[in-house]
């Protein structure tokens, strides 16, 4: 930038002008050091016929500058920056933070203004910094990253629900408030926590067991009954006691890499989905109302346990969980406008109709493989009568389907096999369009952005290292 042409493009009078000279000033005894942004930086944003650039502004104003503000808005006023957001919030980096503030300000100035724009307001203000936009939302890199992604949704909370069937009952409320404070509290690493039952929530688990599993053996898929069973023959279920999630996570782990976290309630769907990402599961400890056994408006254990976990034994499905986990990790809102569809809700949506609403075909007839069907026994025997219209499943046509959360579906989406739904969701996937792709690392359980090309080389030669194994197991079974 030329500082010698501002004089020329900006109409001083009074206090602007002495702004702008102290500037340049400034600007002239620091040239030896680097300024604090130049056109064409990641800090700023240009838009070429305007000349005009996009700049995030951070500052803050200390106490004994009471007047700061209006001084920051002269310069705002000065360079006829145009405001398009402002944030603020309590300072966080003095002794009297309370009294200071922070501010976060995205605004528009002329590209020729940048660095003098930021130095008049360094004279107001403290801790001037241009900040990089965010491309697209935070999301957790590794594992342990997943003790942030904690934000629960309350509609349904039995302390704020009115319809909840445990609203009125005090006691129970209580009890839902000590399980869920030790998931609240629970970090990654921690172990899993252990609820001593009573014979109240045994009684209300064993009506549950008894009724669905009833229904299982005409009504569940292939892949769920195996693994029921094998949980059964290990003596983790049965109806005479609430398997713990510390157990369940083990036989898990075992079979596909899958673990168990604790969780207080219902979870935002971005959260939610991250933890698939990285094989975790996100379950509640806490058991339905006993006036109720056979609704709950929220997830319990009797959903996590019957619905999800024998699902989750299961490589292909496991897989296919992931997947969707993947996919929906940093979904921003700019892929909104670009695709015209919320890959986070077309995320949430695909989610809701396989893993928690899913049919697939076996053996020539439909069978269940839908946590939230194989937990409900109204919703189970519903979506195989003749009522609900079944469509095959489609990705794109998913992403559309309107789902009820209050009563049952009127459309289920039947899969050819968990195989055909991951290719199609893999294929659907590759059409969202993100500023990078990502990897995950199984033996770090963290996530791999690849965005160089030596991270995509690394990547490349270790997968040829594992070809070169498949390559001579192949050749070993050639020569027997
Ligand atoms: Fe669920």
């Amino acid at each position: 930038m030329k500082t010698e042409s501002i004089g020329q493009t900006i109409p001083f009078s009074g206090r602007k002008r002495s702004l702008i000279e102290d500037a340049r000033r400034e600007r002239e005894s620091s040239s030896s050091s680097p300024g604090p942004s130049r056109c064409g930086d990641s800090f700023v944003f240009e838009d070429e016929k305007s000349g005009r650039v996009t700049l995030n502004v951070l500052f803050a104003l200390r106490n004994e500058k009471n007047a700061g503000f209006l001084k920051a808005g002269k310069v705002f006023e000065t360079f006829e920056a145009k405001l398009l957001h402002l944030e603020s919030r309590p300072g966080r980096k003095s002794k009297n933070s309370g009294d200071d503030l922070e501010f976060f300000m995205r605004c528009e100035v002329h590209c020729s203004h940048t660095d003098i724009f930021i130095n008049s307001l360094k004279r107001v203000a403290d801790d001037v910094r241009l900040v990089q936009e965010e491309k697209f939302p935070w999301f957790p890199k590794k594992i342990a990253e997943l003790d942030k992604c904690n934000h629960l949704i309350t509609k349904f909370d039995p302390d704020l629900d009115q319809e909840h069937p445990g609203f009125s009952d005090q006691e129970y409320r209580k009890r839902r408030g000590l399980i869920t404070e030790r998931a609240f509290n629970y970090k990654h690493g921690d172990p899993l926590p252990v609820v001593e039952y009573t014979t109240e929530e045994v009684a209300t688990w064993k009506e549950v067991y008894r009724t669905l599993t009833g229904l299982y053996p005409s009504h569940a898929c292939r892949q769920f009954l195996d693994a029921l069973g094998q949980l059964e023959s290990e003596c983790l279920y049965g109806e005479d006691k609430i398997p713990q999630l510390r157990d369940v996570s083990a036989f898990l782990k075992e079979r596909t890499g899958f673990q168990l976290r604790p969780v207080a309630g219902l979870l935002s769907a971005r959260d939610f989905l991250a933890s698939l990402a990285f094989r975790v599961f996100q379950c509640t400890q806490y058991i339905r109302h006993p006036s109720a056994p056979m609704h709950s408006p929220e997830p319990d254990c009797c959903h996590e346990l019957l619905g999800h976990i024998p699902m989750l034994a299961d490589k292909e499905f496991a897989q296919f969980s992931q997947e969707i986990g993947l996919a929906s990790l940093g979904a921003s809102d700019e892929d909104i406008e670009k695709l015209s569809t919320n890959v986070l809700k077309f995320c949430t949506q695909l989610y809701w109709f396989t893993v928690e609403f899913g049919l697939c075909k076996q053996n020539g007839t439909v069978k269940a493989y839908g946590a939230g069907l194989l937990s409900s026994y109204g919703e189970l025997l519903y979506s195989l009568s003749n009522e609900p219209q079944y469509k095959p499943f489609d990705p794109a046509e998913t992403a559309i389907q309107p789902y009820q959360d209050h009563s049952y579906q009127p459309v289920y989406f039947v899969s050819e096999s968990f195989e055909d739904a991951k290719r199609k969701l893999r294929q659907y996937s590759s059409t969202i369009q993100k500023p990078f792709s990502i990897k995950y690392d199984p033996y770090t359980c963290s996530m791999e952005l690849l965005d160089e090309p030596s991270k995509i080389q690394n990547a490349l030669g270790q997968m040829r290292e594992d070809l070169k194994i498949l390559h001579n197991a192949m050749e070993r079974l050639g020569q027997k």
